[in-house]
């Protein structure tokens, strides 16, 4: 029968698809290290006690009823002095918008501003952009990322593409690297949009910015988060930012989702997000916008979270460089943010002890899936090409434990192909 061609059109998640291969394998009893999924294994990374006490307390005082359409006034003022506090950015709580997780932040930006047959330009490896573009019928243009810069896009790389396209969807620290901007990096590319901006007229859509910065609060030692607006104030009137609690407070399953940015598009975004119903739920808002107001709670919980992280990200790091050392064809980029780590596993092409060539990094990770029990994404999930050999890694649903114990079974694994 008959659906709608967009329904028709959509790609299915290759994560989906790794997940049911990963499910299979455990009811055969296998035991699988399960390193795709961005997200958190709440035993044993739980969110911050004070939020969980505060939810329950919310449900308590009968806090069920809808809430704003735009959020609640306590957490839009409390996300203001959060972003002021920690970033310097200034926004009143009418250019904010609380929604149900960032996704729909992220959804009601595109169709916020973006109309079908707009480009939209990203850089790949990157998180669902492409997903978005299918969903609003825009033209996505892809923008290959290389190693050598971290897989972050570089002012020249993207500079050829700026012509006459309407939105450049950014994220920093980036899902799937753990990789993040330099200060003059983001610069060159914050110039590249200002100059796009000054040579149209004003009838013409401006080109705007959507910058992804959920993982703010997860940066790593020395690694510094970087802004489009701190960096350069003119791109405020065209910048709109997606933030909120899922990933810095492990909160993925609580959907509480901050976007802001110039009042009339954050409106509109308002109204898009309302007739989907896809507010954040009133108790855990009302919860959230406590939270977020005592700073002592937040900084410990944040640098506990932020240590176990870390620590599983540089074990994982050290292990592949202790693998190439040895003269494995595998490497792996420094983690300085998020939750992920970066892998090259370059062995597409060899052949298995039971004799099935190796024809893509997909086939790699099915062979690591079976063979060493543990399960990464390759980027092709995030719209490189298949010949790509590097994979995410996703330390949040692992234990340290499980981590270490990983190393020595890919070693095994690796050693069979031939
Ligand atoms: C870069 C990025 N942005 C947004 C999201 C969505 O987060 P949420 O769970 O708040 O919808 C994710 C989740 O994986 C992400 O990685």
């Amino acid at each position: 029968m008959k659906i709608s061609v967009l329904a028709e059109n959509l790609s299915g998640s290759e994560i989906i698809k790794i997940a049911g291969e990963i499910n299979e394998l455990k009811k055969q009893g296998q035991n699988i290290a399960n390193l795709t999924i961005g997200d958190f294994d709440s035993n044993v990374y739980p969110i911050p006690t004070e939020l969980k006490d505060g939810i329950i307390d919310a449900y308590n005082h009968n806090q069920t009823n809808y809430p704003p359409a735009d959020g609640m006034l306590n957490l839009r003022e409390s996300v203001s002095a959060f972003l002021k506090n920690r970033m310097g950015l200034e926004y009143a709580a009418n250019q904010i918008l609380i929604s149900g997780g960032s996704r729909p932040l992220i959804y009601s930006t595109y169709l916020a501003l973006v109309d079908p047959g707009d480009k939209v330009v990203f850089p790949t490896p990157s998180w669902n952009n492409n997903h978005y573009c299918d969903l609003t019928g825009a033209e996505a243009i892809l923008v290959e990322t290389r190693p050598e810069n971290n897989f972050m896009p570089t002012a020249d790389e993207i500079a050829p593409h700026l012509k006459g396209a309407t939105m450049l969807a950014l994220c920093s620290p980036l899902n799937p690297t753990g990789t993040m901007f330099g200060k003059k990096d983001l610069e060159e590319i914050c110039d590249l949009v200002i100059a796009e901006n000054k040579s149209r007229s004003a009838d013409e859509k401006p080109l705007y910015l959507l910058y992804d910065q959920i993982y703010s609060q997860l940066t790593f030692g020395e690694y510094q988060h970087y802004d489009p607006v701190t960096l350069r104030p003119e791109l405020k009137d065209y910048t709109v930012f997606i933030d909120g609690g899922s990933k810095c407070f492990a909160a993925t399953g609580v959907r509480v989702g901050w976007g802001f940015g110039p009042a009339f598009i954050v409106n509109n975004m308002k109204a898009i997000v309302g007739h989907m119903g896809a507010w954040s739920p009133k108790a855990e808002q009302v919860a959230m916008a406590k939270y977020l107001e005592n700073e002592t709670d937040v900084n410990t919980y944040l640098d506990h979270l932020k240590g176990n992280i870390q620590a599983s990200l540089s074990t994982l790091h050290q292990g592949f460089q202790a693998l190439k050392a040895d003269g494995f064809s595998v490497d792996s980029i420094e983690p300085m943010g998020a939750i992920y780590l970066t892998i090259k596993i370059d062995y597409t092409g060899k052949t298995t002890p039971d004799g099935k060539i190796l024809s893509n990094s997909a086939d790699v990770n099915f062979y690591l899936i079976k063979e060493a029990g543990v399960a990464f994404v390759p980027f092709s999930a995030f719209g490189t090409g298949e010949e790509v050999t590097w994979f995410r890694a996703s330390v949040g649903a692992s234990t340290l434990a499980d981590i270490q114990q990983m190393i020595p079974r890919i070693r095994e694994a690796l050693i069979k192909l031939k």
